[in-house]
Order: structure tokens, then C-alpha cells, then sequence
């Protein structure tokens, strides 16, 4: 930017009562991320030199989620809520002595585009000099957002709240997106001349536009093109509303990179997804954060994948679960009822049908049977499996970890197996069968007779 820096200032101290929840508003998940954390995303990409986020004095889990995105972030207590314009002043010492250019997000907001707001910031380069840029949109249902009022010659003139609203104003179609940005050689002055609203005792930021205009300055509106760019989340369902147009948008990336989807409005991403070309995702897939699939694996229908690395060629599910650190190298099959944790399976390792790996390394060419599990856990701490490669673990087999078994090794169906393998070794952990010729006939016997007797009891 040629105006130099930036500092933006985040506004998220609203208590966001229409929630009706105990985790503060901006803290509900979107894409699996904190929606906070969009805001705060698209903020960093404009490499600010300062970011304020205000925040009530009861958000202190607010804050470290932010800090996720931007570790040095420092918040802004606002000790009560009394309006927009008060949210920003109480980031006064942000702005003070502060000559570039401040833009005010809010919190609830997470679809804002870095490429709108350059575009507004790129308004201050014009040769009209605008002390504020404020960005609108056109409302066929303009619900409750503040009018903006334009004058013949285009100018922007003043914000009206709907609450404050005439019948007149209320026609105005032309909304205040609530993206705002100041030119901070006149933030200070101008915020402070605004006033309480008499009905509420609040100061609207808003209120700025028509002070700037008495005082001579410019203001110029940027129309945005897509107004669902800048709904704001106050209820459950417009969050549900917003996951789903954000998982819309995630989903025509992906296919348009050369994904497959069976039934893509079914499939759920997350914000931080990776998914290459020619990978086939069938019906009702959900891939929680943290999830890398690369070249030609194949999801099955209900599988629900989180903080997982898929390589190439393998094939998950039906009915599978991978959970966070399961990488699976080149070719793996998981098939129906797995469950993998923490674990790193070898190049064409198979664990096909109703299975527990946790905690576990396991070599390549590697077969898992039917029903193996990885006893990890004693109670008290979790312990690693370690198993070589081109070993086969027979059907409904308990490995009581810690242990290893070696490369090549071979575990009898039904084993309980509870010290080391050595490569190459057979072994077998379970009850001898013991057979009694004719003795089902006995027991048949037996049993008609004790029925017999109970019933004429
Ligand atoms: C605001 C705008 C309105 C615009 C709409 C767009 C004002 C006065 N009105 O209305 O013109 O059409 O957004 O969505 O600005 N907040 C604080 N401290 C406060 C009050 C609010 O941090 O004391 C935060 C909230 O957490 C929220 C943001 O500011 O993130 C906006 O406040 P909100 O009450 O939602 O304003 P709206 O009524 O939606
Ligand atoms: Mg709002």
C-alpha cells in the first residue's frame, strides 16, 4: 500500500445473547476453525503493522484463539458495551499519534474477502482523498443494516441505523456491510465527536459518515459485488447458513482441481483441506482439520477422516475412522469398521475389516485380520505397537502393547499376544480345542432332560 501502514482493529465484544450459548459468539466453529479465526486470517494476509481485537472482559479464550493466527496479539478490554464507535475508542492508544490507515472488521463476519479490502484500502490512493471508506451492499431485503444516504453528486452523506430509521430512509436498499476504514490523520478527532443515541446510550461508528461530512471530508462507498460476502453470524442458524455456503465454495475448489464427488453436497471440509488430483470421494464423507490426501485414493461412503495424511493410492472405508496423527504411506487399504489412531501403516499395508490400531508403526505388505486390536491403553498410560513388515496378524487377535513383532512374523487367529515377536517366529496365544466324540449328543441329552424337569416343576 502506498499509504503506507495499517492497523486494523477487530471488534468481537458483543455478547452474541442470540446464540444462546455459553461459548462466546465468535468462538462457534466454521470449516472446524473458530470463526474468529477467518477475520483474523484474512487480516494477517494484509500484513498490518498493528491489529486490535476488542474484546469483553470475560474473553479470555477469545484471545488465545486469536493468538493462534497472530501469536503477538494483544487485546483490547472493553468493559461494556456500549456501541460500536466506544469499541473502537477503547482501542485509543492503538490509534493515537497513528497516521495510517485504520480498518474496522468484525469478528462475526468470516467471509470477508482480502481482495474487497484491498479494494477499499486502494481508495485512499485516489486523488478525492477520502477521510472514510465505508463498503456497501445492495439489498433486495435490507433487514436491520444501517442505510446509507448518498447525495445527487454520488457522495456518501451519512449511515442511518434502521432502529433510527424513517419510513424514507427504510426504502434505501444500499446497506452499510459494516466494513469500515479511517484515515487515521482524523480517526481520533472524528470519533469523539460522536455522540450517545438518547434510545440506547450507544455510540454508533456509523455516526462517523455525517461528522466527516460536516467537517468537510470525503467519504466514498465501495459496492460490493456479493452481499453474502459480509453476513454477519447472530443465530445457529446463521451459522448453519454460513457453513454451508463456505463448504460450497471449498467443494468447487475441489472439483475444479480434479477431485471426484460422488455427491459433493454430502462431503464436508475444512478450512485447511488438501486434496489432489484424481482422488474419488463417495457419498457422505467428512474430513475434519488437518487432512492431506494426495493422488488417486478413493473415500468410501461414511468415513470421517481428521488430522490424517492419505499418500497416494490408498483406499479408506467404508465406514472408516482415521483420527489425528494416522499417516498411511503409498497403497493402504483400510476397509469397513477401522479405526485408526496415531499411527503410521507401511506401503500397501492392509487392515481391511473391524480393527483398532492405535498408537502403532507397522512395516509395508503387512495384513491385519479381521478384528485385531491394539491394546494401547492400561489405564494408565499408552503404549506403542510395533510391527515389521510382511507380517500377518491372524483374524481377532489382541496385541497387548508395548510390544514388537518382527518382520515377517505370523500370529495365529485368536492370539492373545503379550510379549515380543521375533522376525520370522510363529506365534499362537490361545486355549488348545478340545474334542469329546458323540459329546454333543450327551449334552443334548442332558439339557432335554433338565428342561423336562423344570417344566413339570
Ligand atoms: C452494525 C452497523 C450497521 C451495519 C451492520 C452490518 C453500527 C452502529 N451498525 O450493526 O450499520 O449494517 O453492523 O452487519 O455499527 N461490538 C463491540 N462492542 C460494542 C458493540 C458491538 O465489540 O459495544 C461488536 C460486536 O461484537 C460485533 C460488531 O461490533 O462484532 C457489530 O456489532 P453489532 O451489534 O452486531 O452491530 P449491528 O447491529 O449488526
Ligand atoms: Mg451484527
Amino acid at each position: 500500500m502506498s499509504n503506507g501502514s495499517l492497523l486494523t482493529i477487530i471488534l468481537a465484544a458483543g455478547k452474541g445473547t442470540r446464540m444462546r450459548s455459553s461459548l462466546p459468539k465468535v468462538l462457534h466453529p466454521i470449516g472446524g476453525r473458530p470463526m474468529i479465526q477467518y477475520v483474523l486470517e484474512t487480516t494477517a494476509s494484509l500484513q498490518p503493522e498493528g491489529v486490535a481485537l476488542i474484546v469483553n472482559a470475560s474473553q479470555e479464550s477469545v484471545v488465545l484463539s486469536a493468538r493462534e493466527i497472530i501469536p503477538g496479539l494483544i487485546p483490547v478490554i472493553q468493559e461494556q458495551q456500549l456501541g460500536t464507535a466506544h469499541a473502537v475508542l477503547s482501542a485509543r492508544s492503538f490509534i493515537e499519534n497513528f497516521k495510517g490507515i485504520i480498518l474496522v472488521l468484525f469478528g462475526d463476519t468470516p467471509l470477508v474477502r482480502q481482495e474487497t479490502l484491498l479494494e477499499i484500502l486502494n481508495r485512499f490512493n485516489s486523488p478525492s482523498r477520502p477521510a472514510a471508506v465505508i463498503l456497501g451492499m445492495q439489498l433486495d431485503d435490507p433487514k436491520m443494516y444501517g442505510r446509507i444516504v448518498t447525495s445527487q453528486d454520488n457522495q456518501v452523506e451519512a449511515i442511518i441505523e434502521h432502529k433510527e430509521a424513517n419510513e424514507e430512509i427504510r426504502k434505501i436498499k444500499l446497506c452499510n456491510a459494516g466494513v469500515m476504514a479511517l484515515d487515521g490523520n482524523y480517526a481520533i478527532k472524528l470519533l469523539e465527536k460522536i455522540t450517545p443515541q438518547v434510545s440506547n446510550q450507544e455510540r454508533y461508528l456509523t455516526d462517523i459518515v455525517a461528522i466527516a461530512r460536516t467537517e468537510g471530508l470525503k467519504v466514498e462507498v465501495v459496492v460490493a459485488q456479493d452481499p453474502s460476502e459480509f453476513e454477519g453470524i447472530n443465530t445457529r442458524q446463521d451459522l448453519a447458513e454460513i457453513e454451508a455456503k463456505i463448504q460450497k465454495r471449498w467443494r468447487n475448489i475441489a472439483l475444479e482441481k480434479g477431485v471426484t464427488m460422488i455427491a459433493p453436497e454430502t462431503v464436508y471440509l475444512s478450512h485447511d483441506t488438501q486434496i489432489s488430483s484424481d482422488v474419488i470421494i463417495h457419498p457422505y464423507v467428512n474430513l475434519g482439520p488437518k487432512t492431506v490426501i494426495e493422488e488417486n485414493v478413493t473415500i468410501r461412503s461414511f468415513t470421517d477422516i481428521e488430522g490424517a495424511h492419505i499418500k497416494k493410492g490408498a483406499t479408506v472405508g467404508p465406514f472408516a475412522r482415521l483420527r489425528p496423527k494416522t499417516i498411511l504411506e503409498e497403497g493402504v487399504k483400510i476397509g469397513n469398521f477401522v479405526e485408526i489412531k496415531n499411527s503410521t501403516l507401511g506401503i500397501k499395508t492392509k487392515v481391511n475389516h473391524l480393527s483398532y490400531i492405535g498408537d502403532a508403526v507397522i512395516g509395508e505388505k503387512t495384513n491385519i485380520g479381521a478384528g485385531t486390536i491394539t491394546c494401547n491403553y492400561d489405564g494408565f498410560n499408552k503404549w506403542k505397537t510395533n510391527i515389521g513388515s510382511y507380517v500377518s496378524i491372524g483374524a481377532n487377535s489382541s496385541l497387548v502393547a508395548p510390544l514388537k513383532i518382527g518382520d515377517y512374523a505370523y500370529i495365529g487367529a485368536g492370539s492373545t499376544i503379550t510379549k515380543d515377536v521375533a522376525s520370522k517366529s510363529l506365534a499362537v496365544a490361545r486355549a488348545q480345542v478340545k474334542e469329546i466324540e458323540k459329546g454333543a449328543v450327551a449334552l443334548q441329552k442332558r439339557k432335554s432332560t433338565q428342561t423336562h424337569e423344570k417344566d413339570i416343576a
